[in-house]
């Protein structure tokens, strides 16, 4: 039978040969609703290169939460393409999209999306996909290690602090060694220790591990810890941009929220590549 022949896609590299494991082209998203179409994204492209810790920021119905959902395979564009790890994602089927997403992707949400009555030790163990039970508990305790919990295995999230309930999140996150995280508002719903506390985690797994971060942020001071800021503005990226020192979680004091705007309002809206913001 005819079949037409698929281009071959071979992954960009940055300056630094670091492979792109997130490239999408062109990708947009809308959502019909009766009669009424909302265009959430209007033709986003972007390129993550292994390694990298990007926050995307941009005012509320920007299309971050939409755009963080396509990147996660949790879903599809309208159209435009997207390859993960050099996966052309729209021609999975959603079992495939299923099994890639588990072992490619670790999800982080800012309610934390616990079960209520499970311990700690068992929301990890569970979504491991590999492993018979004493493994299985094996992992899930070093993932709780990793960020700090290894002793709060049997409490329950009404047992637990904020910033230690988003721990218990991150654990199940990263328990499928995923090579790449994705963050919605991970401190949102955080007081500021505790977001320090999850942005350090964050920071750790990025540089001691080298996983691939996407982090999505309301918070100027947050962003800076990161390497790259993205701006979306009405579905489009307006601002591309390196952070020129990234902060060290913890070390830097917050300056006050005027001058931290303007700070990364000056490095990404000025300093970026894309200059169509005024
Ligand atoms: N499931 C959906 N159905 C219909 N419209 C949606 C849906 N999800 C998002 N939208 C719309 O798409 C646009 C982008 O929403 P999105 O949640 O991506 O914004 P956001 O940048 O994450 O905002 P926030 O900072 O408030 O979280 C908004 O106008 C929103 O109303
Ligand atoms: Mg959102």
């Amino acid at each position: 039978m005819f079949r037409r022949k698929q281009p071959t896609y071979t992954a960009p590299v940055d300056e630094r040969g670091r492979k792109a494991v997130i490239d999408i082209r062109e990708i947009s998203k809308v959502y019909t609703m009766g009669d009424i179409e909302v265009h959430a994204l209007r033709g986003v492209s972007l390129r993550v290169y292994e390694g990298e810790f990007i926050s995307i920021m941009g005012p509320s119905g920007s299309g971050k939460s939409t755009m963080m959902h396509i990147l996660g395979a949790l879903d599809q564009p309208t159209s435009g393409e997207y390859y993960l790890d050099g996966v052309n994602v729209a021609d999975l089927k959603d079992n495939e999209l299923a099994r890639i997403r588990n072992r490619k992707i670790g999800f982080v949400f800012q309610s934390f999306n616990l079960l209520k009555r499970t311990p700690a030790l068992r929301q990890v163990e569970l979504p491991m996909i590999y492993g018979g039970g004493g493994e299985r508990r094996k992992r899930a305790k070093a993932a709780l290690d990793a960020v700090g919990l290894g002793n709060r295995l049997d409490h329950l999230p009404s047992e637990l602090s904020g910033g230690q309930q988003q721990r218990v999140a991150i654990a199940r996150a990263i328990v499928n060694n995923p090579a790449i995280l994705l963050a919605d508002e991970p401190t949102g719903n955080l007081d500021s220790r505790s977001g320090t506390e999850v942005l350090k985690i964050f920071q750790e797994l990025n540089r001691e591990q080298g996983k691939t971060t996407i982090f999505v942020t309301h918070d100027a001071f947050i962003a800076r810890h990161t390497d790259r800021v993205i701006m979306l503005r009405d579905g489009v990226v307006v601002a591309d941009a390196k952070v020129p020192q990234p902060l060290i979680a913890g070390e830097a004091e917050r300056p006050s929220e005027a001058a931290e705007l303007e700070e990364i309002f000056k490095s990404t809206y000025y300093g970026g590549e894309k200059k169509e913001y005024n």
